[in-house]
């Protein structure tokens, strides 16, 4: 039987490699670490991006029980940022390069069964390594360093599966099938004959369906196809009833037996050139770029954290698709996306330069390891075999389609481009649309970009972004219009069909390089900010969701009579799947609102407008008279579902801190995020309010970052880890003249 141990505990760090570490036990300056990790803590911004970009050293105290002996055990590490050569008591295991795919190395023949301690050491070489993508040019991101994703052991008998992928057919049909491919390792010398077992499933439930075989099997990879078919009420896997699979795979021989569940899903997906069409209907997709990094410890927060990401851009930004932006991410984030049905476009890394043949070979192998580890995510609706953004090389993008299409002829093919014309090598011509600069038109069409007298598959990858960076402290005009940019470019989008959707720059604000962002090294290109705490940007997405999955009524605006240039709230929009609005002044009589912006009709759900031909600004009380609170009611079925008060004269009036779990295990490194808001009378944030946060903490768990940071727009968020021990965390937080109540964390 197989046992896979996880290996994230306890690890010994160094942050400096010196010649002669790798053979050399665990010195005293050595400090004790828990994975995921990352090899420099970061201040939020204004720092040397030069500092993480060192080669460290981790170590390992292998301790193999009884049970390892004659096995054959790997040890498997998920990503390590951005090269590693591995050592077993010195003796070196191999090396990888890239920091976002996983690899493994095979220990039992160097590990030491003599009964002394066995040491593995990591060197991580976070250097910007021009052989290496996405390293040679400049890119707007930053790659961190560390053992970031999780490390495990494991054993297998001399017979196991080594991969398998499962593809579905005749999907659409009442009866359906799925093909198994599985790829077997077969480490004796000779052969041997092997009893294969395939039980389907519904995920968690009961066996469906069965299927077995007598193999036999050579020595070293074999490959084995199996078929069930005629399968019977099996249930699609889509965005609103994401129905999962899997597929328990038993290998057993004379002497060796090895078991192994893979989950899947039932659904077709394909980019057609009149739009994405899942399980056969049409969707438009409707999404944002995701980067993996966070505030302070960059890419290196485990699995709670990117399960949450996946959520929020599910669930509060109300998006159906993601891009992860520019490179695969961790497995747990894509398993979420599985779960909760968010679709996925998956790319390898790079960022505009191709580098030398050396570097496009190590493309080329992450085409193979992305694919080789995502196959089988029924999320992910089409592979990215292009470095995002860069010029035509049609030699290695052939090369880069031709391996995705040899591994996975079950999805389509994509690649980032910015340029017009570009050779379409790949089925989709996915486009990065930066034309809309606010009073321009918003995308252009397919056939302008692409060149061609004929129209293709073809999705918006990017847009946005650098053209209008925002901020979430930034003043209530700037955020308008960031608002509306953001829609005018979804408009477009659903506009035209012939582009299959929109897919945002980008869903979080991210640490980037000198070279770009503010020059505080932040790009402020998110919907949400690096704590992914809202902008009025978020809303634009949120409320396109249906009224019947719920109700959103946001108001862009601070509310006051001298924000603005010149003054007033005029013209108003209010984000709101609602059917009509009603605007309350004071105490003056609520004005019914149905009017909603033109410029923005093919939306599902335009926002409101309230402009001077909806109320005269008199009625709001001219400059120099009483300005008084707000109160917009949203209808829905003729009923008022939803009401939202703005303060005439906001005061400081309670701080919310609220934490995103209540309960977090100690077993690993566990992270769950805490939210502040210095809100007014109606728990709407103070935008322009100076405060410091100040955090106490007790108990088992510690603060990523500092202690005490500023409140930016009313809010604040920060991380808290486990260390480790179960028990309880208790926090509380200050800001000014207020303390909140003990927040109360059970580590269990
Ligand atoms: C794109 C690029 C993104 C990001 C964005 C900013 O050109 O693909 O990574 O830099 O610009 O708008």
């Amino acid at each position: 039987m197989r046992t896979i141990t996880s290996i994230n505990n306890n690890w010994h760090f160094n942050n400096k490699y010196v010649k002669g570490m790798e053979s050399s036990g665990i010195c005293k300056d050595f400090e004790v670490v828990h994975l995921p990790h990352t090899t420099e803590m970061l201040p939020y911004n204004y720092f040397d991006e030069k500092v993480y970009q060192v080669t460290s050293c981790y170590k390992y105290k292998l301790a193999l029980d009884s049970s390892f002996v004659g096995k054959v055990v790997y040890i498997r590490f998920e990503a390590v940022m951005a090269k590693a050569q591995v050592y077993l008591n010195g003796i070196f295991l191999g090396e990888h390069k890239g920091g976002y795919t996983p690899f493994q190395f095979r220990i039992d023949g160097v590990y030491d069964w003599t009964g002394s301690d066995s040491i593995i050491t990591v060197l991580a070489d976070a250097s910007e390594d021009a052989n290496i993508p996405p390293f040679g040019g400049q890119i707007d991101y930053l790659t961190y360093g560390g053992i970031y994703r999780n490390v495990s052991l494991a054993a297998y008998d001399e017979v196991h599966i080594e991969n398998l992928k499962i593809e579905t057919e005749n999907v659409l049909n009442e009866k359906k099938s799925v093909k198994i491919k599985t790829w077997i390792n077969n480490t004796f010398e000779k052969s041997c004959v092997a009893k294969l077992t395939h039980k389907l499933r519904k995920k968690d439930s009961c066996v469906i369906a069965e299927v077995t075989k007598e193999i036999k099997i050579e020595s070293g990879i074999n490959f084995n196809l199996c078929e069930i078919s005629e399968l019977n009420n099996i249930e699609l896997w889509d965005i609103d009833a994401p129905n999962l699979y899997e597929i328990e795979t038993s290998l057993s021989t004379d002497s060796t037996s090895d078991t192994q569940v893979n989950v899947f899903g039932f659904r077709t997906a394909e980019f057609r050139s009149d739009g994405f069409y899942l399980n056969g209907k049409h969707l438009q997709i409707v999404g944002l770029n995701r980067h993996q990094s966070y505030p302070y410890v960059g890419y290196a927060m485990p699995k709670r954290a990117q399960i949450k990401d996946a959520d929020i851009v599910k669930y509060e930004l109300r998006c159906n698709t993601v891009r992860t932006s520019h490179y695969p991410q961790s497995v747990e984030f894509l398993d979420r996306c599985d779960e909760i049905g968010l679709l996925v476009f998956e790319e390898i890394p790079g960022w505009q330069y191709i580098g030398n043949e050396e570097w496009k070979n190590v493309a080329q192998e992450n085409v193979k390891e992305m694919i080789e580890r995502d196959w089988n995510h029924p999320s992910i609706i089409i592979w990215g075999v292009r470095i995002n953004e860069s010029s035509d090389d049609d030699t290695f993008y052939s090369r880069t389609n031709d391996i995705a299409r040899a591994l996975d002829s079950s999805r389509q093919t994509g690649g980032v481009r910015c340029i017009d014309n570009s050779r379409l090598l790949e089925d989709v011509y996915t486009m990065n649309d930066f034309v809309h600069s606010g009073s321009s038109i918003a995308l252009r069409t397919q056939r302008e970009v692409t060149g061609l007298d004929y129209d293709v598959p073809y999705l918006v990858t990017e847009y946005n972004g650098h053209m209008f960076p925002t901020k979430k402290n930034d003043c209530e005009e700037r955020q308008i219009e960031h608002v509306l940019r953001h829609l005018r470019v979804q408009n477009a989008a659903w506009a035209d069909t012939h582009i299959s959707g929109a897919v945002g720059w980008c869903a979080f604000d991210y640490n980037t390089h000198k070279d770009f962002g503010s020059g505080d090294r932040i790009c402020y290109h998110g919907v949400m900010d690096m704590f992914r705490m809202p902008k009025f940007a978020a809303y634009a997405y949120q409320s396109q969701v249906s009224p019947d999955t719920e109700i959103i009524l946001e108001p862009i605006t601070f509310w006051a009579r001298g924000e603005r240039s010149i003054g007033g709230i005029l013209p108003l929009y209010v984000l709101s799947n609602c059917d009509w609005i009603s605007i309350q002044f004071g105490d003056s009589e609520p004005m019914i609102v149905t009017n909603k912006a033109d410029e923005l009709s093919d939306l599902p759900f335009p926002p409101f407008v309230i402009d001077s031909s909806v109320i005269t600004p008199e009625k709001l009380g001219q400059w120099g008279m009483r300005w008084e609170d707000g109160l917009i009611t949203g209808y829905y079925k003729d009923k008022a579902v939803k009401r939202v008060r703005l303060s005439g004269a906001p005061v400081p009036s309670k701080l919310i801190v609220k934490a995103d779990d209540d309960t977090l295990s100690s077993a690993e490194k566990d992270v769950t995020r805490i939210t502040i808001c210095l809100a007014d009378q109606y728990s709407k944030p103070l935008h322009f309010i100076a405060g410091v946060v100040t955090v106490m903490l007790s108990g088992h768990g510690k603060i990523q970052g500092p202690s005490e940071f500023p409140l930016i727009a009313g809010t604040a968020a920060f991380w808290i880890e486990t260390i480790g021990l179960a028990g309880e965390i208790n926090l509380s937080v200050r800001c000014r003249e207020f303390t909140s109540n003990e927040i109360k964390i059970n580590v269990v």
